[in-house]
């Protein structure tokens, strides 16, 4: 049967839009079957577009010939039809659908092209694995859970773009094409044909590109941008993604984070009906780490740590005695009514999140009516255990979590058990959303395995005015004027007030043991840049498709994304990354690499 040409047709209505009130209406409708049952005097067909979906209905007492046709129609052919709206028979309404009280009666049908039958059932009943849904994945995209999130991913943006706007923020383009920006991930390279044997890198950041921009005097410049990072993916991680990249000069850390407050804000308001009260609350890193064992605590539960080292070294426990004499802490963590919801078997558990988190056990108090209920107790005298419950505010019911160590140790085995225990026990509100801002993070750190200082953040970082002395004498102590917002304990973004002394940016390369050299070779044209008057400023990039994510409820930002890649960084769509011709190799001066 050859297909019919659409010439002369003009579609009406989407098919999520005829209403009871369209009774009587000629329409035309155009789209795909997404279902149909043929009833041998009746065929209904259910007819897909972005819009939604409507009944048809082909009947020969309405119109013998398409009728006819419409015994061959099969699931994704595409068809248009000319009909009448008519009120769906009483009992027949599907309260499902927006248009479910009304169908089109056909007058007349248009093969518009057949399809294949497809490797899955579109309309979703019966799912495949991510593999095929991938590489067919515009056929996952008919679905339309899937159209609405990158439907919402589009509304996120567009009001973006209306908020920076107003805020007096331009958008400019910055290369794809360009030299490494080192953001702690491998760069991807692109070789040049036209200067054989040299690359380009995919920017991991527009980072370098947006400070020069406030070096020529922009003033608030943002890029909803493509980000290229060749690093380990996982849930949350695409070696491609997408940022809300922004910068602004003569600034401090209050202005910009000022400005992602406002847009958080209008974003959950216009898009989510959630009004988010401002400021959002602020913690240092230390704090952070201190109270949550995480730079990125999910603060939509409490459960927070309490220092009890004071007491536990008032102890005859040997572990806690021995850890405080080193200068360890002993902290612990409460479950509330959480007595009864471990057994010992659950309790091994708990023990084993801490020692795979690097710490060396875990002790617990059950506390009851009658006192302790814990290996604990024959070590601590009856005003001691009485001094810990009142400290950490237990009570009968509770259950007292102890760790003793150094305290970052400590701090990141509770983290772990937090986490753990509010997975098991269903403690996170998942309706609620929990900004928090993780600030004056810590420079520098020590790379064990590279056996040097490198940047937290990024080099261009900025350290606190204060700390600057320290840089010589004590670098991993000094901290950075740097931010992260954190959304439900995910990072969502991250930022700082940048080096805009010349001299103290090599003092930076210098200290991360970059080379005078290398950091000419490298960095040369910003350094030369900051030479010609660079103004104070400072930025921030927010992951765009985390907050997508996020904003509708999906676990992974795969689903975000209109094309993405696997964990394996392989599009099974495309078949990319692919081999290549010799003659391309060879126009770009590359030797074959056999696998
Ligand atoms: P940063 O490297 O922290 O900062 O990146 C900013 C935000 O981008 C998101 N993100 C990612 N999302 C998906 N997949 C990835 N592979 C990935 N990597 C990062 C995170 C992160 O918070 N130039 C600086 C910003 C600045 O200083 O202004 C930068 O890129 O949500």
């Amino acid at each position: 049967m050859p297909v019919d040409s659409m010439s002369g047709w003009k579609r009406s209505h989407d098919c999520g839009s005829l209403r009871v009130d369209d009774e009587g209406r000629e329409a035309v409708l155009m789209g795909w079957v997404n279902g149909r049952r043929d009833l041998g005097n009746l065929i209904f067909i259910d007819l897909r577009d972005r819009g939604g979906i409507t009944q048809v209905v082909f009947d020969p007492r309405v119109d013998e010939q398409s009728h006819e046709r419409a015994h061959v129609l099969r699931h994704e052919w595409v068809i248009a039809v000319k009909g009448k709206v008519a009120r769906r028979e009483e009992g027949q309404e599907n309260p499902n659908l927006p248009t479910g009280g009304v169908e089109l009666r056909a007058t007349e049908l248009k093969v518009l092209n057949r399809s294949d039958t497809p490797p899955f059932q579109v309309d979703g009943a019966v799912d495949a694995s991510e593999a095929l849904r991938l590489k067919y994945r515009y056929l996952e995209m008919r679905r339309p859970r899937v159209f609405n999130v990158l439907h919402r991913r589009h509304q996120i943006a567009s009001r973006i773009r209306q908020y920076l706007n107003r805020e007096g923020f331009i958008e400019v383009e910055t290369p794809f094409l360009t030299k490494s920006t080192p953001e702690g991930a491998r760069d991807y390279l692109v070789p040049s044909r036209v200067n054989r044997g040299l690359f380009y890198a995919l920017p991991q950041s527009p980072q370098l590109f947006k400070q020069l921009l406030m070096i020529a005097g922009f003033d608030r410049y943002y890029q909803i941008v493509r980000c290229f990072r060749d690093e380990d993916l996982r849930a949350d991680r695409q070696p491609e993604f997408t940022q809300v990249d922004l910068e602004m000069a003569f600034v401090d850390e209050e202005a910009v984070m000022g400005v992602f407050e406002g847009m958080m804000q209008d974003l959950f308001h216009s898009i989510l009906e959630i009004d988010i009260s401002l400021p959002i609350q602020r913690l240092t890193y230390q704090e952070a780490m201190d109270r949550f064992g995480t730079d990125r605590p999910d603060i939509r539960f409490a459960m927070e740590f309490q220092d009890v080292t004071d007491i536990a070294a008032r102890s005859d426990f040997r572990v806690f005695r021995d850890a405080v004499e080193r200068g360890g802490v002993v902290k612990a963590l409460v479950v509330e009514r959480g007595a009864s919801s471990f057994s010992r078997k659950g309790l091994d558990e708990l023990a084993k999140v801490v020692t795979d988190s690097g710490g060396k056990g875990l002790l617990w108090v059950k506390v009851t009516q009658e006192g302790w209920q814990s290996s604990l107790s024959k070590f601590f005298s009856d005003e001691n255990r009485g001094a810990l419950n009142e400290k950490v505010g237990a009570g009968p019911e509770d259950l007292v979590l102890l760790v003793a160590d150094r305290p970052q140790v400590v701090n990141e085995a509770l983290g772990a058990l937090r986490m753990e225990i509010a997975r098991r026990l269903a403690l996170i509100p998942e309706d609620r959303h929990a900004f928090v801002w993780v600030t004056r993070f810590p420079l520098l750190e020590y790379n064990e395995e590279e056996g040097g200082l490198e940047a937290v953040h990024h080099p261009f970082t900025s350290p606190v005015e204060q700390d600057i002395d320290l840089l010589d004498t004590r670098p991993e102590e000094v901290r950075a004027r740097s931010y992260d917002l954190v959304l439900n304990g995910t990072e969502i973004g991250g930022g700082s007030i940048r080096i805009h002394d010349p001299a103290l940016q090599q003092k930076m390369f210098h200290i991360l043991g970059i080379t005078p050299e290398e950091a000419r070779r490298k960095f040369g044209f910003l350094l030369e840049a900051l030479k010609y008057g660079a103004p104070p400023h400072g930025g921030m990039a927010l992951g765009f498709d985390r907050l997508v994510a996020i904003m509708t409820g999906v676990k992974s930002i795969r689903e975000v994304i209109a094309f993405p890649k696997t964990t394996s960084a392989t599009c099974p769509l495309t078949d990319a990354p692919s081999e290549v011709d010799e003659a391309q190799l060879k126009e770009l001066g590359l030797k074959r690499f056999s696998r």
